[in-house]
């Protein structure tokens, strides 16, 4: 069983178990159309001003940044695909238009008005509010395999074995080979190369504000003995 990782910093806003479920009567401000671009814009910069270090960028990913990110997500694979810090949602729009079904995503966010806004702009996906550094808590609950795990977690404002510990937790959940895919505005891998683990570049989004790197950690396939 996978172990549950050091949380960085308990964070009060999130409450008891700290990956409470929050209901919808607390967090989604109801409204008859799901919010636009403008309206997810406004409410990202808030979070951004509000949370620099968790938002850790003004504006969401871009559209061809977003679809560089999904590309590295099979959509005919089987089981779950598994968002880390998805914020306002541009990851998950483009991971839906790959045709990756709502159903089949599990989105955790601590800021609880994106997870509200999540919540009301795809309501087929399983939002949960809470911190990425506790998934095991949401992993251990799911009846089917992890397909993929997307982040787009501020990986380098954390301490080096913290972000090692945060993939090497993901490649064990994953079925073997799957992708860990992590967005960084760094040139270097986010995490240092590890035995078990192959890295590879997906690609830049030069024209993303800041440009961002895709990288993708698998597990190195296992050598017959
Ligand atoms: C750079 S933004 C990326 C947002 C979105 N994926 C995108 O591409 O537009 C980082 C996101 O990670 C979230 N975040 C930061 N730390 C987190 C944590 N420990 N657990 C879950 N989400 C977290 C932030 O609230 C924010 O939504």
């Amino acid at each position: 069983m996978a172990t549950r990782l050091a949380s960085p910093r308990a964070d009060p806003r999130i409450a008891r178990s700290r990956l409470d479920m929050v209901t919808r009567a607390e967090a989604v401000d109801k409204r008859a159309e799901p919010p636009g671009p403008l309206r997810r814009s406004a409410l990202f910069l808030r979070g951004a001003l509000a949370n620099p270090r968790e938002v850790a960028s003004v504006f969401p990913s871009s559209r061809s940044l977003a679809r560089r990110i999904a590309a590295q997500v099979d959509p005919n694979s089987e089981g779950v695909v598994l968002e880390l810090g998805p914020g306002t949602g541009a990851v998950t729009a483009a991971l839906i238009e790959r045709g990756v079904a709502g159903q089949r995503l599990v989105l955790i966010e601590r800021e609880i008005q994106f997870v509200a806004l999540l919540r009301e702009r795809f309501p087929n996906a399983n939002v949960v509010l809470g911190s990425a550094f506790e998934a095991d808590a949401v992993v251990e609950k799911l009846d089917r395999p992890l397909a993929a795990v997307v982040s787009g977690l501020p990986l380098l404002n954390f301490d080096p074995s913290t972000r090692n510990g945060l993939i090497a937790q993901s490649l064990s959940w994953l079925i073997p080979g799957a992708p860990f895919v992590q967005v960084s505005f760094g040139w270097k891998p986010p995490a240092e190369k590890q035995h078990g683990w192959v890295t590879r570049r997906a690609g830049i989004s030069w024209g993303n504000m800041p440009p961002a790197t895709v990288w993708v950690y698998s597990a190195s396939p296992k050598r017959d003995e």
